[in-house]
This record gives C-alpha cells, sequence and structure tokens, in this order.
C-alpha cells in the first residue's frame, strides 16, 4: 500500500519510492538521522495527531542536544505534518519525521549546513507491529543482559538512529528467547527502558517507573503519568531495580505506538490477570482520551484539518 503514499521531502510531495539518499550519505554511514514519531487516530470527530506540540518540541530539543539545524520548526514543521497526513488521506497510523543528512561524507564530522527534512505516514493496517499490538491482550518480556546506553558516552535523551542499535540487540535477544520485548537496566544496575517503549509497575498498588535521566523522555510516559495522577492513582518514577519485576503486581509498556501494552509473562514468571486493574483503569481512560471523549484532554488532540 506504500506504493501511493506521497512523501514531504524539503518543501516537496515526492512518491515513497524517490525518498531516498546515497548510501553514503552521513545519515547512512553514520545513524545520525534525527526522527520522531507521533500517531494519528481516525475518530467520528475527525482525524488527530496526538500531542503534535510535543512530538515538535522534543525533535527541535534533540536537534539542540547534537548542534544540528532543522529546516523547519514549531508552526511550520507542525503544517508540514499535518499537509501530509492530509494529502494521503490517512485516518489511523503513525508519522515518522526524519531530520537527516543527505549530503556524502567520508569522515565522522557531519556536512555543514541545516538538515534535510522528511515525513512519512503509514496506515495502521500497513504496520505489523500495529497490527500485532492491537490483536494481542498482553505481551512477554525479557529482562535483556544488554545495558541502556550511558548518558556519560552519547545523549540518550535524543532520538537518533545510532542510538537505536542498543534497543535492537535487545530486542533481537528477547525474540532469540522467545519473548516478544526486552527490558533493559541502565549501566547502574536499576531498570531503564525497551528498545522503544517505557516500562512501568505496579508494586502494593504504586504506579511506578523508572526515573528521567538515562531514558527517553517519552510522551506516551509522561501523558501516562499524568492520567494517573488525574485518576487518584498514586506514582512515582525513582531507581527501580529489576527484582520488583518479579514481584509486581502488574507490569505495562508504554510508547506510541502501543500506547499502553499489558505485559503477561516476565522472565519465567505469569502474571494474572491481565490486564490488570490498574493498567485497565489507565488504558480505558487513554482509549477515552484518544476518542476524543475527554473534554479535560482535548488539547493534546490535534486536528488534521
Ligand atoms: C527508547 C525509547 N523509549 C521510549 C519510547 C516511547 O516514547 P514515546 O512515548 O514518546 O513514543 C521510545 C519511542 O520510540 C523510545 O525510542
Amino acid at each position: 500500500m506504500t506504493e501511493n503514499r506521497i512523501v514531504f521531502v524539503n518543501g516537496r510531495f515526492v512518491p515513497w519510492e524517490n525518498a531516498t539518499v546515497h548510501l553514503m550519505s552521513h545519515s547512512v554511514a553514520r545513524g545520525s538521522a534525527v526522527f520522531e514519531v507521533l500517531s494519528v487516530y481516525g475518530s467520528e470527530r475527525g482525524t488527530y495527531l496526538f500531542r503534535l506540540d510535543e512530538h515538535v518540541s522534543r525533535l527541535e530539543k534533540t536537534a539542540d542536544t547534537l548542534e544540528m539545524k532543522l529546516p523547519l520548526k514549531g508552526e511550520a514543521l507542525a503544517d508540514a505534518v499535518r499537509e501530509t497526513v492530509r494529502r494521503n488521506g490517512v485516518r489511523s497510523g503513525f508519522v515518522k519525521i526524519v531530520g537527516y543528512y543527505s549530503g556524502i561524507a567520508f569522515e565522522i564530522l557531519p556536512p555543514e549546513g541545516t538538515l534535510d527534512l522528511a515525513v512519512f505516514v503509514v496506515a495502521a493496517e500497513e504496520d505489523p507491529l500495529q497490527k500485532g499490538v492491537a490483536a494481542r491482550k498482553g505481551c512477554s518480556l525479557a529482562l535483556s543482559s544488554w545495558r541502556k546506553l550511558d548518558p556519560r558516552t552519547v545523549p540518550v535523551e535524543a532520538k537518533v538512529a545510532a542510538n537505536y542499535l542498543n534497543g535492537m540487540m535487545a530486542r533481537l535477544e528477547a525474540k532469540k528467547r522467545g519473548f516478544d520485548y526486552a527490558v533493559l537496566s541502565d549501566t547502574k544496575g536499576y531498570l531503564a527502558e525497551g528498545g522503544t517503549e517505557s516500562v512501568f509497575l505496579v508494586r502494593e498498588g504504586k504506579l511506578a517507573t523508572p526515573a528521567l535521566g538515562n531514558i527517553l523522555d517519552s510522551i506516551t510516559r509522561k501523558s501516562v503519568l499524568e492520567v494517573s495522577r488525574f485518576l487518584g492513582l498514586s506514582t512515582m518514577e525513582g531507581n527501580l531495580p529489576p527484582e520488583f519485576l518479579m514481584d509486581a503486581e502488574e507490569i505495562f509498556l508504554s510508547g506510541t505506538l502501543g500506547k499502553v501494552l499489558p505485559v503477561e509473562r516476565f522472565e519465567n514468571r505469569t502474571l494474572s490477570p491481565v490486564p490488570g486493574k490498574v493498567t485497565r483503569s489507565i488504558n480505558d481512560f487513554m482509549e477515552r482520551i484518544l476518542s476524543g471523549r475527554e473534554e479535560g484532554f482535548r488539547h493534546w488532540l490535534f486536528p488534521v484539518s
């Protein structure tokens, strides 16, 4: 289906197959592509982008951290995203914004000048992960033998392709061991996050998640925490030993693509019932927000038209 897609590339709309770069470009050779992934939701009230403002500012922050210059920012970037979704007529799926160096570079220093910019939109049915997540009640989770990137070696809060080798290795290991997802500990031994997911657990009725510092400042994580406080749940962000996953009442992963994904097996432990009470209440409320039924959270939804 992607053959009918059009892609925003540096201010022009081009067919999907023409959105390409040279293999010797800096972003292919060194992984210097910065990006954002955000979700598109269709409801009877229209098509929305979830927390578009937050995704645009996170991309700007990533670019600043890495000393890169985006050609579009703020409202102009948000408009390019809306226009790409409109032109493709996608009502449910995700948008990927990519800032990249198409210039050829033989050395490690990036080319001078601003980044190139592309915006893609993918429909939910074209994405195997979204289809898979929707079809399952819960997932299995392994504790990775890999450690999360240390913030003293690279800026872990930057969404840049080069950082994702870490999560890729963790997921490959988990898959080989028969698990769907992996969670990594940080270099101090505390729980960090998954390859592209945040992790939450419920312990003695309290919702807990690793503190910021060694993980991505996830927009879904932030939303889940805001929703939980709104629902009157007790929450904590801190240093969590991985052993907490062995006696947690509930565990779930969160991220743009799966939103709230309950864990039904952690290592050799089976959790039941799945989803648990807390996970279900958060998930149900998130679904109400996404379908536009929660007035107080309508500012999280950005109409496409
Ligand atoms: C490392 C990492 N953690 C967490 C997440 C979830 O972040 P968000 O909710 O902003 O999609 C992602 C998303 O891709 C990620 O790459």
